[in-house]
């Protein structure tokens, strides 16, 4: 994937491929003035080594307890980001050849960090509207994989989320079964439509389930800085193997992370960054719809895509076998860029005709102008009139 995204970087090309916040929406003259507030008040402090920062973990505390999960500051375990979560979760869970339950189709890192371990990834069906496939996970669960993953809102790539019948269920599941669950919640905050959902986290009645939140996508990715929810008697072993990658996170980010929230500041960012995001999506759809019409639309569907409610991504599958990885290069030809859904596959036989859109990075008329390009793409592949 590092290799196709490198290919993205020309001038002109619309990028659909990548999975950030876009550059003009990160806060950043919020950000400087926390800085040098932290730095005013603190003085060398910041820049020093040091503990995890309790008011960070209290203002963590606060905004899960919003979210419905209660916890304490001490329940909150600083991370260097959701990546770093997932590291050393694997490492405290996984030995080679034990398997991990992931859906078919996952974030690249998920994969990374089990395969890392010689872990196996167990693929699991996921449905377009509703996500992973319970039958199957409760049939793979009794075959006693060492954890499961689970991206619960906006999943990347595939851009659904659970509802809350299903967050329910998994809850019980993964304690029937007595299998921990990593639930990997990047994405929850950037909700621009419909009901805000509470974390798997919240329903766990037994300590099976491991809740990972980041900055990265809410606020900046660099600020490496995230946070993990797990069960409190894993906390001492926790702390040993996170000092052993990177000892801890930057004092500096974690203090000015902690003034923007007690600021008052997140909220009223989050709610700029998921209208921008909502009307992106909107324009992506509408662009969608009207170059590659779906079935009903009275035109022969060229492909399927799903609808998300927040999150950076839409998935889009191509109607036959067409192979997205041949028409990755075909659209670059098209100056228009997207990542083939082959990336994420968890397994090597999944099917090779959807590809991941993120819609956050180019303004309304870029995004028209993308999908116009990428379906004059598409139907160069399928020998179609553009
Ligand atoms: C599902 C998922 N998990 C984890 C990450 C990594 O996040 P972080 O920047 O917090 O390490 C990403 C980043 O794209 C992601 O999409």
């Amino acid at each position: 994937m590092r290799d196709l995204l490198a290919l993205t970087a020309r001038p002109g090309l619309v990028s659909f491929a990548g999975g950030l916040p876009a550059d003009e929406l990160l806060p950043l003259d919020q950000i400087q003035t926390c800085i040098d507030a932290v730095l005013t008040r603190d003085g060398a402090r910041p820049l020093q080594y040091g503990p995890p920062y309790a008011p960070l973990k209290e203002q963590i505390a606060l905004y899960m307890g919003s979210r419905g999960v209660a916890c304490a500051p001490e329940d909150v375990f600083i991370t260097g980001g959701s990546q770093q979560g997932l590291e050393i979760a694997m490492r405290l869970l996984l030995d080679a050849e034990e398997s991990v339950a992931v859906e078919s189709f996952t974030f690249t890192g998920i994969l990374q960090a089990v395969r890392g371990h010689g872990g196996l990834p167990l693929p699991i069906s996921v449905e377009p509207d509703t996500g992973i496939d319970l039958d199957e996970f409760d049939a793979a669960l009794a075959r006693k994989p060492r954890a499961a993953i689970v991206i619960p809102d906006f999943h990347n790539p595939l851009g659904v989320s659970l509802p809350e019948h299903k967050r329910i269920h998994l809850a019980d599941l993964v304690a029937r079964h007595n299998v921990p669950l990593i639930e990997d919640d990047p994405y929850s905050p950037l909700r621009y439509e419909g009901e805000r959902l509470k974390p798997i986290k919240a329903y766990d009645e037994t300590g099976s389930v491991t809740y990972l939140g980041s900055f990265s996508k809410m606020l900046a990715p660099a600020m490496r800085l995230g946070w993990m929810i797990a069960p409190r008697d894993l906390l001492p072993k926790l702390t040993v193997l996170r000092e052993s990658i990177d000892l801890e996170s930057s004092q500096l980010i974690q203090r000015a992370v902690a003034e923007f929230m007690a600021r008052g500041w997140l909220e009223p960012h989050l709610a700029r960054l998921n209208a921008i995001n909502h009307a992106r999506r909107d324009a992506m759809l509408a662009a969608l719809r009207r170059e590659l019409a779906p079935p009903g639309a009275g035109l022969a569907g060229l492909a399927d895509w799903t609808t998300p409610q927040g999150g950076l991504f839409i998935w889009l599958t191509l109607r036959g076998d067409a192979d997205t990885t041949a028409l990755f290069h075909a659209a670059l030809e098209q100056n228009v860029a997207f990542v083939p859904g082959g990336a994420f596959a968890a397994h090597d036989c999944a099917p090779r005709n959807s590809l991941r859109l993120n819609y956050s990075n180019a303004a309304p008329e870029r995004i028209e102008e993308g999908v116009r390009r990428l379906a004059n793409a598409v139907k160069e592949q399928l020998a179609m009139p553009a």
